[in-house]
């Protein structure tokens, strides 16, 4: 997919720098050609000598010198590529790219190319997560910009979370998809995701454990891959992916109305960890501590929402459930995927000694109308993007 493309490969000024030489190396062994151009804080990082040496190419650096501009123009730089990268992707380089500002060598090419841009952000967890990053990033996503990463793990800075750059495997795989096709475009896609929440009274709910960072990761797929994507979501602590169409449910009563409301779709990943119960006597007021003791709570079976989807009289063509397992992880899925009507289910074992609930990983087995696939444990937006191929593969 990458093999016989130019890819002009922009260095920002981020320690992930580093990475940058392996990328170079998977680039040019997929058979890509590489424009490396460094920025003056990028060659802090790597040595532009090491990065031309890898590349087999010379590195451009200054927009104003002169040699560059009689070699090749920026703007003829910025268009004889098939896809810009930029990686790492600093804070300051995305707001650049989001401001429009073009006042070194890689921002004026980014802003003169009419090519897709990807990038892979890396920094700090606190710029990570500032609200002007946040908005940032949408403005980048909304403008077209592909987006890798960050994943969370350990920092140079001695920090854990969010923000650290995508492995060069992940940003390859990300380039073949930018470059690709989108065999998804025209398709509509409902994507659940994260906990419901059913109320005991107006301050306290039951609810499954779920971050939502699976089913996040599974909606940011299908839209990489052109998919119009519905994302009915219960309430997670990870946010929903931009570019999507994001419904905000509490309840699974008001999750199946979303559901229903979203109908007809092409394909349904049911990834939400839909509560099985509510409180049928839930209390309009808050429940006080008395003498008389502890308050009885009656429950009462909440609506099955991918079973009532798997035998809908608009179902979708294709119909993935998920199961959370401890134990018995297969042969429970596979049961469920018969009892709940839908074509593949996605199992995880979520023991707390797996560390999948909550973490950044997940290691899933794909059942199948034909028989289970064991995936390798992987980031949960590596599962996402496997997925997502696996779906666009069985429409077509
Ligand atoms: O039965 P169990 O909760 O293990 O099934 C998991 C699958 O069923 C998930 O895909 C989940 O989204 C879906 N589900 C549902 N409605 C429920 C319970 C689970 O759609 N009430």
């Amino acid at each position: 997919m990458v093999a016989g493309k130019h890819i002009t490969l922009i260095i920002g000024g981020g320690i992930a720098a580093y990475k940058c030489l392996d990328l170079i190396r998977k680039l040019r062994a997929a058979g890509a050609q590489v424009t490396p151009v460094v920025t003056r804080a990028g060659a802090e990082f790597v040595t532009p000598l090491s990065v031309a040496a890898l590349a087999g190419a010379r590195v451009y650096q200054d927009l104003f010198d002169l040699k560059d501009e009689s070699e090749m123009g920026h703007i003829q730089l910025s268009r004889a590529a098939d896809l810009l990268v930029v990686a790492p992707a600093t804070a300051d380089m995305m707001a650049k790219m989001a401001g429009g500002h073009a006042d070194d060598l890689a921002t004026t090419l980014l802003l003169a190319t009419d090519k897709p841009v990807l990038i892979a952000p890396a920094m700090n967890l606190r710029m990570w997560e500032h609200a002007a990053t946040r908005r940032n990033l949408a403005q980048l996503r909304a403008d077209g910009v592909a987006v890798v990463g960050s994943e969370s793990g350990d920092m140079a800075c001695g920090e854990y979370g969010p923000g650290r750059m995508a492995e060069p495997a992940q940003i390859l795989d990300a380039i073949a998809t930018a470059l690709g096709p989108r065999p998804l475009t025209g398709k509509r896609v409902l994507v659940t995701s994260g906990p419901t929440h059913e109320p005991i009274d107006p301050v306290r709910y039951i609810a499954n454990r779920s971050s939502g960072a699976q089913g996040t990761a599974i909606a940011a797929a299908l839209r990489d891959l052109g998919a119009d994507v519905v994302f009915v979501t219960g309430p997670a602590p990870v946010a929903p992916p931009s570019g999507v169409q994001v419904v905000a449910v509490e309840t699974a009563r008001d999750m199946l109305h979303a559901v229903d409301a979203a109908l007809p779709v092409d394909v349904a990943v049911m990834a939400a960890a839909v509560a099985d119960w509510r409180v049928e006597n839930n209390f309009a007021q808050k429940i006080k501590k008395t003498p008389q003791g502890t308050p009885e709570l009656r429950f009462s079976e909440n609506p099955d929402i991918l079973k009532q989807l798997s035998s809908h009289a608009s179902r979708p063509e294709l119909v993935i459930g998920f199961a959370a397992e401890t134990e018995n992880v297969v042969a429970n899925a596979m049961a469920k995927r018969t009892r709940k009507g839908c074509d593949w289910i996605v199992a995880n074992d979520v023991s707390p000694a797996t560390g999948i609930m909550g973490g950044s990983e997940n290691a899933v087995h794909l059942v199948t109308q034909t028989g289970v696939e064991d995936w390798p444990r992987l980031p949960k937006t590596e599962v996402a993007r496997k997925l997502a191929a696996r779906i666009a593969k069985a429409l077509t």
